[in-house]
């Protein structure tokens, strides 16, 4: 049980390849606070977990919340010593010209600032402990084109980015910082896609020729947070089914 008395934050946690990470997490020991804007969604990941699990709700787009969320973690459980950055919306795919300032705040505020607060909100208790781990859920669109739209490619492409400077300021202080790429994973975020003729096709080009399975991923996360990968800092990890080469 690598993740026993350990305790890990994962954000975006009342759904898909969140749950499936708080489900990895505390099959590997450890206690999980599960945190979600959907308070729902939130108890009843939490509810599942059993054990000393937590429900968190919040929104990472709201600096307060951030704050708030990270102190009631700290207050309830005493530590983080794993961050998972995972909550994160799409745009439904839109070009710039279809972009709203909204859509782009919306998206940006979600995928990139959010998990940039809530990495400055744990830092402190990694830092005062030597040790730590942060494990932010990018996408295949932090490499290539058409996963989403404009705001959601940039934004991918920007958590990469921080993902490097995170880890390059904090490794030597005992933080590791990496990155997972999901490819076309089946969740809430993707259900509307299952019909669509055109990801199909794509997928079906694959060398897996398939969807992921939630859990499939957040197995990626579970490793990267773990004892065996000590030597991975500012890594960025495909696991796509082969979408990329593709
Ligand atoms: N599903 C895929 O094919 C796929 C592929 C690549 C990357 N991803 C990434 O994986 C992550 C998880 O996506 P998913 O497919 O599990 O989606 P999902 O929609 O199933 O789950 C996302 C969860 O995040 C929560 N959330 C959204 N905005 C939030 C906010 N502002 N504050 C707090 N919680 C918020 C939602 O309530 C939801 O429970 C996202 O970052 C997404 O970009 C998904």
């Amino acid at each position: 049980m690598p993740f026993t008395d350990e305790v890990v934050l994962i954000t975006g946690a009342g759904s898909g390849i969140g749950r499936a990470m708080a489900q990895e997490f505390t099959a590997a020991g450890a206690t999980v606070a599960a945190l979600d804007m959907d308070a729902d969604a939130a108890k009843q990941t939490a509810e599942s977990l059993g054990g000393d699990a937590s429900a968190v709700v919040a929104d990472v787009r709201r600096r307060a919340d951030v704050d708030r969320a990270v102190a009631e973690v700290l207050e309830r459980h005493g530590r983080v010593d794993v961050l998972c950055n995972n909550a994160g919306i799409l745009d439904d795919y839109a070009d710039a010209l279809n972009t709203s300032d909204e859509l782009w705040d919306d998206i940006i505020a979600t995928n990139l600032t959010g998990p940039f607060r809530m990495a400055r909100a744990v830092l402190p208790n990694m830092i005062e402990r030597g040790s730590g781990a942060i494990v932010n859920t990018a996408s295949i669109s932090a490499f290539v084109a058409g996963g989403g739209g404009s705001a959601y490619t940039a934004s991918k492409h920007g958590i990469v980015g921080l993902t490097k400077q995170l880890a390059f300021n904090f490794g030597a202080r005992g933080v590791r910082v990496n990155a997972i790429c999901p490819g076309a994973t089946k969740t809430a975020m993707t259900a509307g896609l299952d019909d669509d003729e055109h990801v199909q096709g794509m997928i079906a080009n694959t060398p897996s020729g398939r969807w992921a399975e939630p859990n499939e991923i957040a197995n990626l996360a579970v490793f990267l947070a773990s004892d065996k990968a000590m030597f991975a800092h500012g890594g960025v990890y495909v696991m796509d089914g082969g979408w990329i080469v593709a």
